[in-house]
């Protein structure tokens, strides 16, 4: 069993630097620790200044890296069914070439490098696994897909798997179409269920934390807001937020703007993700390369501690549907007969009670719906939201 750690956040935030200080911490503390990368926009291999392969590479003692390799994976991960669409492709009087080129399609690649983590935690070759994702857009919606794929497996999956049977050969007899065999569905089928067991995993708040990444600047908080919201809608556990390239006092004349907005900023953050803790790395006067820069940014974060603790445990919210609309509850940290504020901002819900403010991104199904009124149940905050769109 390993501890598994998914840093993510908008492009350039800094994730795989916050990525590589963390392994590096872990395997120093005498834990053996993988850093993997699933974005496509490789960077670890700089970070450490070492060359990075498909396989796990040894960095130093107890620490290992991996870059997935496109091609690979999906060859791994995608074989027989790549072969099948290829075949299509060339009965269709594409090229070789090409047909080889289109079986790769958007996301396979992402998603073959997340079926890794599955792969690593289940070999028990780690204790810790530290995944530098994707930005958060993408990772949002590749953990999405086990859902998603789930739904297919049972509704779709045997559908057409009978339909092929039955029509599979007059097809084939008549319009000469390659129709999948049942080495195809087969590995349908294998690829849902590991894609199924890697969500169980992200999900289980015993091994699996998401942690995100972000800079003090408007775009990159709401984007981040954005997919802690969809994190707790998919039950995927957080417990940190970084807020990287903080800038120190005295950074000169030039950067009063950056750092007036910086200050401007960090209480909406702390608003944004309460309780989940905030914690800060200041911006370095050089770029993060190297294991001594790795270590400082790992300093930062951590002192003294261990990066693989949870610094965070529980749901910060839930929306669950009821009763054909949703309901969104939320545990505060006190029970309260004040009133209960709710200003809505496009989509974003200003929640105040007393002197007390959180700010939520919603999630796409409640933009669109009508808060009908919120109330305490214990320390829990109640809200419902209508079924339907205001008219
Ligand atoms: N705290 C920091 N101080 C100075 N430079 C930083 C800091 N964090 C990251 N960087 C630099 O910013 C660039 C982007 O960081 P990186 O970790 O690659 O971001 P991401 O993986 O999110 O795209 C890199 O050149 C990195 O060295
Ligand atoms: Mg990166």
């Amino acid at each position: 069993m390993s501890r598994i750690i998914v840093y993510t956040g908008k492009g350039g935030v800094g994730k795989t630097s916050v990525a590589a200080a963390t392994a590096l911490r872990c395997a120093e503390r005498g834990q053996r620790t993988l850093v993997i990368s699933t974005d496509i926009a490789h960077s670890l291999a700089d970070s450490f200044d070492v060359a990075l392969g498909g396989e796990p590479t040894k960095i130093v003692d107890n620490l290992w890296g991996q870059e997935s390799d496109v091609y690979y994976n999906v060859r791994r991960y995608w074989g027989t069914i790549q072969r099948y669409v290829q075949s299509v492709f060339r009965w269709r009087g594409l090229d070789d070439v090409l047909a080889e080129e289109m079986t790769v399609l958007p996301g396979m690649d992402e998603l073959s490098s997340l079926l890794w983590i599955a792969e690593h935690h289940d070999s028990g070759q780690f204790d810790v696994i530290v995944v530098d994702a994707a930005p958060t857009g993408e990772t949002v919606r590749l953990l999405s897909l086990p859902e998603a794929g789930r739904w297919w497996l049972e509704r779709i999956f045997p559908i057409q798997r009978r339909a092929m049977q039955i029509a599979g050969p007059v097809l084939r007899r008549v319009m000469g179409i390659p129709v999948p065999d049942d080495a195809v569905f087969a590995a349908g089928e294998e690829l849902f269920h590991r894609l199924d067991h890697m969500a169980e995993l992200l999900a289980d708040e015993q091994k699996s934390s998401i942690r995100l990444v972000l800079n003090l600047e408007k775009m990159v908080i709401k984007e981040a807001q954005r997919s802690f919201t969809y994190f707790h809608l998919f039950g995927y556990p957080t417990d940190l937020v970084v807020c990287n390239r903080v800038l120190p006092e005295g950074a000169g004349a030039y950067f009063e703007g950056w750092h007036d907005a910086q200050r401007r900023y960090q209480p909406l953050v702390e608003e944004s993700f309460a309780p989940v803790p905030v914690r800060a790395v200041p911006f370095f006067d050089r770029e993060v390369i190297g294991l001594e820069m790795l270590r400082k940014v790992a300093a930062a974060l951590f002192e003294e501690g261990d990066p693989a603790s949870f610094f965070y445990r529980g749901r910060p919210y839930r929306v669950r549907r009821e009763n054909g609309g949703y309901v969104l509850t939320l545990d505060l940290p006190f029970t309260s007969k004040e009133q209960v504020s709710l200003l809505r901002n496009g989509d974003e819900l200003v929640l105040q009670v007393g002197s007390w403010r959180r700010n939520l991104v919603l999630p796409r199904a409640l933009v669109e719906a009508q808060a009908r009124g919120a109330k305490f149940e214990g320390n829990t905050l109640r809200i419902d939201f209508a079924a339907r769109a205001r008219e």
